[in-house]
Order: C-alpha cells, then structure tokens, then sequence
C-alpha cells in the first residue's frame, strides 16, 4: 500500500510567496493546498484536516493569529508554523506562546522551508500518536469501568436482599457485612479510574459556569456528613467563610472537595473534626479542607499528588486507598487552571487550600454558616 502524502496548507496574501511555497512543497513529495487570506484559511480548516499549516501572520482579511486559534480548536494534533515578514517577529513569538510550533522568516529559502517543513511534520505524527495512545488508555479503563460497575452494584443489592430475607444467626450476618465492607474499596476504584478519565477530558469538554464557592462546599459537607459520623468525625464550615462566585466546571470542583474530604475523614482520628473555609486573599479565591488528622511528614507531601503514592507507615496500614485521589484532583485543577497548597503536621492534621485566580467581576456576597 502506498503511503499517504502529509497534507499542507501554505495561507499567505501575497501570490509570490504561496506559489513559491506551493511549488518547493510539492517538489518535496506533499500534498499542497494554499489559501491567499485568512476567511478563505477558515473555510479550508472547518472543512479539511491538515498535518501542517504553514501562516502568514498579517493579511489584510482576517490576522494569522485568529486562524491560529481556529487550526488549534479544529485540531488540536495539526502543527501550525508562522511565516513572519519584516517586523513580525514579535507577534510570532506570541503565536507560539498560543500553541504555533515554530516560525520561518521572509524571505523564505527553498531549504530552510523543506526543513522547517520535515520537523513539523515529525512533530505532527508524534502528536497523532500520543493522542491515539491517550485515547486508547482512556477507552481501556472505560471499558474496565462498566465491566466492574454493574456486577459490584449486582452483588451488593443481592448481599443486602439475602440479609434482609434469610434467616441468619449473628456470625452468618457478620458475614454478609463483610462481604458488603469488602465491596466498598471495589467501587471507590473503579470510580477513581472513571474521573482519573474525566480528569483528561476535562480540558476539551469544560461546562462552565458561575459557581459559588461556599455553596459548593456546604453541598460536598453535607454529603459526607454520614460517613464523617460513621468515622466519628465531625464536619462542618467554618462559620468566617465567604460567599465567592467564580467562573469554573462545577463537576470539576465537586470532585476535587469530595476527594478532600474523603481523605480528610478517611486519614482522621476518632473524635477529630473536619473543617471548611472558603475566602479571598489578593487576587484569588480560594476553598480549604483541613483536619485534625494523622498529618503527612514533610518528605511525602509533594509525592502524594502523584498516581498511586500511598504513605505507608504503622498509621496508614490499616487504612485503605489506591493512592489516586490527589493525583485526579492536580490533574482538574491544572485544567481549570487552579493551585493546591498543603499545609500539614505529622499526628496533628493538614490543610488543604485550593485556589483560583479571580477576574474583576467576581465578588464576595455574605458570610457563611455552619451545616
Ligand atoms: N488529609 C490527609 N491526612 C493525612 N494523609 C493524607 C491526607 N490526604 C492524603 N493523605 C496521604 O496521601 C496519600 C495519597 O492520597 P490519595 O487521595 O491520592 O490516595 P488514597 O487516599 O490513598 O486513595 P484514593 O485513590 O482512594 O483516594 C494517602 O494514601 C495518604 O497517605
Ligand atoms: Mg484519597
């Protein structure tokens, strides 16, 4: 089978210039398409898909930059590289900072584009690749996903009818609990694997929305106030917290502070409290979860955002995880362009401050109260 020719579009205003391009291209073995303006760009890239798009950053139509934006939106795996006239080369070190992969200075050298030309390619193919390799992984753990779901929900609904309908001395009904404890870290990993998915996602398929903060936080309080009591922890907002509206993916932040107060319960001691607060300092908004845990020793507290790193010591032994948790939770904050900052002593608790940047029209509303 012969191989597929990489597809170029050459967009430039002046003719010399994209028939010159055309032809070295061609000569070198690619399949060319040109464009003498940026309207006539858009219309080929909403229609086509290119491995590279060689653009001119001024035309008189419609900027490089903004075809930039849209050869990004459309694909994100085609590499764009910038033509740049006399002057230009400031606004094409911008065009790389928005996702260009490189530039090439008029005028242009029939080598210097053949080679400018072979390296994005290279580039191109790798991107296809990782993102094919991406969407492979993401697929698999999908897919191992609704395997585990439904017969986990399967054997727990049975577990509770046997309990509810057989007769069963004390040992038989301690061994059913059993069974359904057991069941618990099943479905919390195969949760895990789901958002870990969601996580990579999240930067293509983001619904934004006006959010409160410190509504969020009483929803996600609220929502493990049984499972708090079932550990014999308390939960609770701190009453100083403020009313913030932020713009963010709702889903996104739940995660992150149902994540948080997981641990903040789960790495507790009995009698021990849960805390939120939310508030504003400078530019930025933010929301904490703190407890009066374990505490994390100095020499774990970076590690434990990576996927899978556990603390194992004489206190965490007992206590079961997969060591994914915090590794979503870095993973939707960098998509939503947010920061996580740990404060923690060793047996005497952590704080967990998440933090946004705030634009100008967000504001404080009243104070809080306690759930
Ligand atoms: N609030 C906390 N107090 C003490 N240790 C914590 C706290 N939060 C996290 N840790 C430590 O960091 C490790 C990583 O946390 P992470 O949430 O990523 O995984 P996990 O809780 O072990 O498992 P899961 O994937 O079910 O959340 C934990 O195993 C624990 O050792
Ligand atoms: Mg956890």
């Amino acid at each position: 089978m012969k191989a597929q020719k990489a597809r170029i579009l050459v967009v430039d205003d002046e003719p010399l210039v994209l028939d010159s391009c055309r032809k070295v291209l061609v000569e070198a073995g690619y399949d060319v398409e040109t464009a003498s303006g940026g309207q006539e760009a858009i219309d080929k890239l909403d229609n086509n898909r290119y491995d590279l798009v060689l653009l001119d950053l001024k035309m008189p139509d419609v900027d490089g930059l903004e075809v930039l934006d849209r050869a990004r939106k459309n694909s994100p795996t085609t590499v764009v590289a910038m033509i740049t006239g006399y002057g230009t080369v400031e606004t094409a070190v911008e065009a790389m900072k928005n996702g260009a992969y490189d530039y090439i200075s008029k005028p242009i050298s029939a080598s210097s584009l053949e080679m400018l030309a072979k390296r994005a390619l290279e580039t191109a193919r790798l991107q296809k690749e990782l993102a094919l390799a991406q969407r492979e992984k993401e697929n698999f753990i999908r897919t191992i996903y609704h395997e585990f779901k439904s017969p986990i929900a399967d054997i727990t609904l049975h577990l509770r009818t046997l309990k509810k309908v057989l007769p069963l001395d004390e040992k038989q009904q301690r061994t059913l609990s059993l069974c359904e404890k057991r069941l618990i870290p099943l479905k919390e990993l195969t949760e895990d694997l789901l958002q870990m998915t969601r996580a990579q996602f999240t930067q293509q398929q983001k619904k934004m929305a006006t959010v409160d903060l410190l509504d969020l936080a009483k929803l996600a309080a609220a929502s493990h106030t049984a499972s708090a009591a079932e550990a014999n922890v308390t939960i609770e907002i701190d009453p100083a917290s403020e009313s913030i509206s932020i713009n963010t993916e709702r889903e996104g932040i739940m995660t992150v502070l149902n994540n948080l107060i997981r641990n903040a319960i789960r790495y507790n001691k009995p009698g021990g409290s849960v805390k939120l607060k939310t508030g504003q300092s400078g530019d930025s908004a933010w929301i904490e979860v703190s407890d009066t845990g374990i505490g994390i020793a100095e020499e774990h507290q970076a590690l434990i955002f990576d996927e899978f790193y556990r603390v194992r010591d004489g206190m965490t032994k007992d206590i079961y995880g997969t060591g994914l948790g915090l590794s979503i939770v870095k993973r939707i904050l960098d998509s939503l362009k947010g920061g996580i900052a740990l404060e923690s002593e060793l047996r005497k608790g952590s704080a967990f401050r998440v933090s946004f940047p705030l634009k100008s029209d967000t504001h404080r509303k009243h104070g809080g109260t306690v759930v």
